[in-house]
């Protein structure tokens, strides 16, 4: 068995990020410029949004952070947006999920010009990521292609079961590994609450990726030996014994599956740390105008 380190892989992302914004700064190019907006007082996006503008930090972007309170209503989430859009500065901006429940997730998203939408939220980026064509991939489904690149495992031909059917995680994740190229070309499954089965359909998989957000769902027995586990689940449970009051949990029992597989993600310390460095890779692509030009 063998650790995908994500703390490892997504620091090296982050400085190969920082090597090139020195460069850029040093020819006297725009130095990248993420902003995120984030409403309400979630105590999760609180975390996520603080590590997102600390990363910026390190790497040299540049990060502008736009905060209101949980009453502020759509039509003035919807005019941030627009004024981000049309900030000749703001490379690409994200704006937090959750939003507070009188605030429609997809108006907002559709708001967002598709040039700017590095968390790759968009419909349009979602289509042409669908299509194969040059467009921002989530940060989720983009840390786990990058740590499947970066250990070198073998796809091609390989059963590749998805479990959860988001709409952040679970359906890119299965577009994308069906796809003609490298990470790619799987024959993919996208099992969900209603699969039949789900046991043996688990335990079918060369390469499982448990997004379904339950702790410790997938246990031994729903696990191919040799398999390689990607676990992306992350929820907060109670434990009185951390400083916090909790602890972080994946979607699978680590210490039992552990032991089958051929690589597995841990969590903490697995994709959750990746998603951070691949909205920064976003951001980059963004001020260099590489997705659209
Ligand atoms: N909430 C949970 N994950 C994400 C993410 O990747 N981007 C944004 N904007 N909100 C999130």
């Amino acid at each position: 068995m063998e650790l995908i380190d994500g703390k490892l892989i997504s620091a090296q992302v982050k400085a190969e990020l920082q090597a090139e914004v020195e460069k850029i700064a040093a020819s006297g190019g725009k130095i990248p410029h993420l902003a995120a907006v984030l409403v309400g007082d979630n105590g999760a996006s609180e975390t996520y949004v603080a590590s997102k503008i600390k990363s910026c930090e390190q790497i040299g972007f540049k990060s502008t952070l736009v905060r209101r309170d949980a009453s502020t209503s759509e039509a003035e989430v919807l005019e941030i947006i627009n004024q981000l859009n049309n900030d000749p500065d703001v490379d690409g901006f994200i704006v937090q999920l959750p939003l507070p429940d009188h605030i429609n997730v997809d108006h907002v998203i559709e708001a967002i010009d598709p040039k700017k939408d590095v968390d790759g939220f968009h419909p349009i980026n979602i289509g042409r990521m669908a299509k194969g064509l040059p467009a921002y991939i989530s940060a989720t489904p983009f840390g786990v292609l990058e740590l499947i690149k970066r250990y070198n495992i073998e796809t091609a031909g390989k059963h590749c079961v998805v479990v959860g059917r988001s709409q952040i995680v679970g359906l890119p994740m299965s577009i994308l590994m069906q796809r003609n190229t490298y990470p790619g070309n799987c024959t993919v499954t996208l099992a969900h609450s209603k699969t039949q089965n789900l046991k043996e359909v688990c335990k079918s998989a060369d390469i499982l990726v448990a997004a379904l957000g339950k702790p410790e769902f997938i246990t031994a027995d729903m696990v191919k030996d040799g398999a390689v586990v990607i676990d992306v689940g992350l929820t907060r449970v109670v434990d009185t014994t951390k400083k916090s009051g909790f602890a972080l949990k994946g979607d699978v029992k680590f210490d039992e599956v552990s032991a089958k597989t051929s690589y597995i993600t841990p969590v903490p310390g697995g994709v959750g740390l990746m998603t951070v460095a691949a909205l920064m890779y976003n951001t980059l692509l963004a001020s260099k105008k590489e997705i659209y030009k």
